[in-house]
């Protein structure tokens, strides 16, 4: 089972993916915890360029190509070889950041996007995904309050962040059995409690899918 973490940004996925592995962890589950861009010595390297602030020139056909060269490596390094463990793989974002970003925010072409995704990560994409949905002005003030590292993506402007949020919103409304939606205005709790009752709830009714639940 691959489930990944979506979202705009300062919907705080990466505090409550942490948790959500807890969660899952305690609840029986092996769980494998990922992060884009990176995840691998290689993916690392990679991201260090990407978030290189001097690196202004980029061009966003670079961008997604750098951005699908550390996945690929990631998914061959990582998560296939988890998912083929048995393991419950989380990811905080993947291949939907791509579309959201470079598709919907720089307007690459999606259909291009798609089949660069299908060729990066050999067709595999998330059985499940959760968009921690956040108003655009709402995410940057909190990311800008806890910012140790104010990146190049977050300097983009307001127009930019708003295209990726209604294009993950796109996205949710076009495949709505892999999607869920969360608000993540509400509180820090609230939102976690979302999250893992959309995950049990998905596990339970895929219990083919159930990777990793050891049976004792
Ligand atoms: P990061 O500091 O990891 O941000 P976050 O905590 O929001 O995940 O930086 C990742 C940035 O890269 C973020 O602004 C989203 C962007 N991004 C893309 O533009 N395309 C992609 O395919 C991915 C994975 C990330």
């Amino acid at each position: 089972m691959f489930i990944t973490l979506e979202g705009p940004e300062g919907g705080g996925k990466t505090t409550h993916i942490e948790s959500l592995a807890r969660f899952l962890k305690q609840q029986g589950y092996k769980i494998c915890s990922t992060c884009e861009p990176g995840g691998t010595s290689i993916s690392d390297q990679i991201r260090d360029v990407l978030k290189n602030k001097s690196n202004t020139s980029m061009h966003p056909r670079t961008e997604i190509l750098l951005f699908c060269a550390a996945r690929a490596q990631l998914v061959e390094e990582v998560i296939r070889p988890a998912l083929d463990d048995g393991m419950l793989v989380l990811s905080d974002r993947y291949a939907d950041s791509t579309l959201a970003y470079q598709g919907y925010g720089h307007n690459m072409d999606l259909d291009t996007l798609r089949q660069l995704l299908n060729f990066a990560t050999g067709n595999r994409w998330p059985d499940l995904t959760l968009l921690l949905d956040i108003d655009v002005e709402q995410g940057l003030q909190r990311k800008i309050v806890q910012a140790d590292d104010w990146n190049r993506f977050e300097e983009y402007q307001l127009e930019f962040h708003r295209r990726v949020r209604s294009g993950y919103l796109a996205l949710a409304q076009q495949e709505p059995q892999r999607w869920r939606v969360i608000d993540a205005s509400q509180t820090w709790d609230t939102v976690q409690q979302n999250l893992q009752e959309e995950v049990t709830g998905f596990l339970e009714k895929f219990p083919q899918k159930n990777g990793g639940k050891s049976s004792a």
